[in-house]
């Protein structure tokens, strides 16, 4: 680490001070901003986090919808990304108006939706889920409940297979996880037969099917470092590399390949629109700001809170 970026670090933590602002990091976000983050982890726990945070600022380090679920739980905090251009292919293909009409369409289901989605279509749901908790808090209902899950489809169909249960799903996916490619991994476990792999739920079926560990970014990470021993091709976003490097430094970690070799598919180009110099920006100048409509907010609040409860009570 050159001399700069100590220097920029150390600016950061000096405005978060005087500022009394708390720096939030997902497990994607690039390995310099996870180290200046006060709070480091998945979905679920940048949730949590946020509910229960004192600071009269929150910067999310995350993408789009993770800070606006920050934002509908602390409606009187300023919630600052560095980049406000850090979206989600998967939230992107569950536009609100659409999904309200699917839901529309069928009345007497339970609407299920997982955190990667705007505010408005967390508005319309009546519970919210993350990959670490989705296999709980559907089993939380009635096996015969008739339930809309969105808008994974692939976490949705895994989940349908663990519960057996026929969920109604909204045919949405991430870009990053849809492009693993089976071949390439199954190459990868010629090479390194003892390798055990670790696979996100937002993976393809086939992908899946190969995985010895299926979990949130969390529930992967948890895994490895109860077991160093072994060697992990992980298939899931390439930035989770770098926590679970940092806690297992003897462990050798191998990123699944995607299918295009050409490409860095298998990072999350909006994830990887933080920068820390963007992230002193925002600190700096207070902005970029996560506003949500009022109404939007007060209806998105009550799914969201829902999780938390029944995931505080589940112990997750
Ligand atoms: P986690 O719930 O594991 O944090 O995953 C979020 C996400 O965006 C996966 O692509
Ligand atoms: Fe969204 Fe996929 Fe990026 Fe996760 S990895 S934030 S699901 S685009």
């Amino acid at each position: 680490m050159n001399c700069d970026m100590n220097d920029l670090k150390d600016s950061i933590l000096q405005l978060k001070r005087e500022k009394n602002a708390i720096i939030m990091g997902h497990y994607y976000q690039r390995g310099e901003i996870q180290d200046v983050a006060d709070y480091v982890g998945d979905s679920l726990a940048l949730a949590q986090q946020a509910a229960k945070t004192d600071a009269d600022i929150i910067v999310m380090c995350g993408v789009h919808f993770m800070g606006e679920t920050a934002k509908v739980l602390c409606p009187d905090k300023k919630v600052l990304v560095p980049d406000m251009n850090a979206g989600c292919s998967l939230a992107d293909s569950c536009p609100s108006d659409r999904f309200g009409e699917f839901v529309k369409a069928h009345p007497g289901y339970t609407v299920i939706s997982y955190v990667n989605t705007t505010a408005a279509v967390k508005s319309l749901t009546d519970v919210v889920v993350t990959s670490s908790n989705a296999r709980q808090i559907v089993d939380s209902f009635p096996k015969d409940e008739k339930i809309i899950f969105g808008p994974d489809r692939n976490l949705g169909s895994y989940i349908n297979a663990m519960t057996g249960r026929d969920m109604l799903l909204w045919d949405g996916a991430c870009h990053v996880h849809e492009q693993f490619s089976v071949e390439k991994i199954a190459k990868l476990k010629s090479e390194h037969p003892e390798a055990l792999v670790l696979a996100h739920p937002e993976c393809k079926d086939a992908v899946l099917k190969m995985a010895d560990v299926i979990g949130s970014t969390a529930a992967l990470l948890k895994y490895a470092v109860a077991h160093p021993e072994k060697v992990y091709i992980v298939a899931t976003e390439s930035g989770i590399l770098h926590e679970m490097r940092k806690r297992c430094p003897d462990t050798l970690f191998i990123p699944a390949p995607p299918a295009d070799s050409t490409c860095a598919c298998n990072e999350c180009g909006y994830m990887r629109l933080n920068t820390l110099e963007k992230l002193y920006d925002c600190l700096k100048n207070e902005s970029p700001e996560i506003t949500v409509d009022p109404d939007i907010a007060l209806r998105a609040v009550r799914p969201i809170r829902r999780m938390l409860e029944i995931s505080a009570r589940l112990g997750l």
